[in-house]
């Protein structure tokens, strides 16, 4: 089988120092990319500021790689691609992986801990893709990865702060991978598990061990390939296994019998169970899909209730 390789491409991964970042990079570098290895190299809380992308730069040099190291924070994330055209000339790929944890129980929750979370994650993809953005509309190419959470997703007790900003990622990458369809930029998103600083007081040791972030770096970095035919996808991968997750609608139903009756709190009641049952339940790519669908469903809805007596007909599609 043929290597995928990046032989050309210029890539930006944020917080490549260490964990699941460095093995990105390592594969990127030693697939032919010229890699920008982004860390600012503080404590998992944020805290502080450290060169551990000079370690990871030198491994992708000692292999025979091109990358070079950048100190700065992703909330400045302008100044990281300026290192990508400062140094390489272009942009192709951004990985936006860097990230903190500050997890508490809601009720002791500060702003602080609300807001830097916040800063990292999402206002430092938005800065860091912002400024990418203008090069990959340019060049009609670009790849860009959001890292999520399935905390985020699903929610998990004690990361209320971390689980809105991974899912606010989420909805950046479904409206940029909309933008960007018609420059050939591709916007996913990877919701990863792996063995990192961020887990090593969560994970069990037996599963920390096997947990490799080098099992999860190659569906990353294919996901960063030209060849990659998805955009807006959420790939979820761990311990060298891979699924999809996406959001699904149900197929929903008036709260009221006919349409010049009134919606009131009884009649939604008397609905509900109809209008939330998720048996027919699809996948939506898109706002307008949902605008579309509700206008058709209220125009059939107002046709079906003209026929006399057809109103059992109508209630058996529910
Ligand atoms: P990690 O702590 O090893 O890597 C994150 C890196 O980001 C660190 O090297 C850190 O110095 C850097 N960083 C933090 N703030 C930065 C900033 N403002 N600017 C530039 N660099 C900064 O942790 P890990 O696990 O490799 O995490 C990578 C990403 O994957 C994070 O976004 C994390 O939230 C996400 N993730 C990880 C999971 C896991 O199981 N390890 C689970 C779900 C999501």
């Amino acid at each position: 089988m043929e290597q995928l390789r990046f032989d050309g491409r210029v890539a930006v991964v944020t917080g490549a120092g260490g964990g699941l970042g460095k093995a990105y990079a390592l594969l990127l570098g030693a697939r032919g990319a010229k890699v920008v290895v982004n860390d600012l190299g503080g404590a998992r809380d944020g805290v502080g500021k450290s060169n551990f992308a000079d370690a990871v730069v030198k491994e992708i040099k000692d292999k025979g790689g091109i990358a070079v190291a950048d100190y700065n924070n992703v909330v400045e994330g302008e100044k990281i691609i300026k290192t990508a055209i400062d140094n390489f000339g272009r942009i192709d790929i951004l990985i936006n992986n860097a990230g903190i944890l500050r997890d508490k129980s809601f009720t002791k929750m500060s702003d602080q801990d609300w807001d830097l979370i916040h800063l990292v994650h999402l206002k430092g993809a938005f800065k860091t893709t912002h400024a990418a953005w203008e090069y990959f509309r340019k060049q009609k190419y670009g790849r860009v990865i959001m890292t999520s959470s399935n905390a985020g997703i699903f929610g998990n007790f004690g990361q209320a702060n971390y689980s809105a900003a991974k899912l606010g990622l989420v909805g950046l990458a479904n409206t940029l991978a909309i933008e960007g369809a018609k420059y050939n930029i591709k916007v996913n998103t990877i919701a990863p598990t792996a063995a990192s600083r961020l887990t090593e007081d969560i994970l069990p040791p037996e599963m920390f061990e096997a947990m490799k972030p080098e099992l999860v770096a190659p569906v990353v970095v294919y996901m960063t390939h030209e060849s990659f035919p998805e955009t807006g996808a959420i790939i979820d991968s761990t311990l060298g296994f891979a699924t999809k997750t996406h959001f699904v609608r149900g197929y929903g139903a008036p709260l009221r019998s006919k349409p010049s009756d009134p919606v009131t709190l009884e009649s939604v009641q008397q609905h509900w169970s109809k209008a939330v049952n998720m048996k027919d339940a699809v996948h939506v790519d898109k706002m307008a899909d949902v605008t579309l669908d509700l206008v058709e469903k209220l125009q059939e809805f107002q046709e079906r209730a003209k026929l006399d007596g057809d109103r059992e007909s109508y209630w058996s599609k529910y």
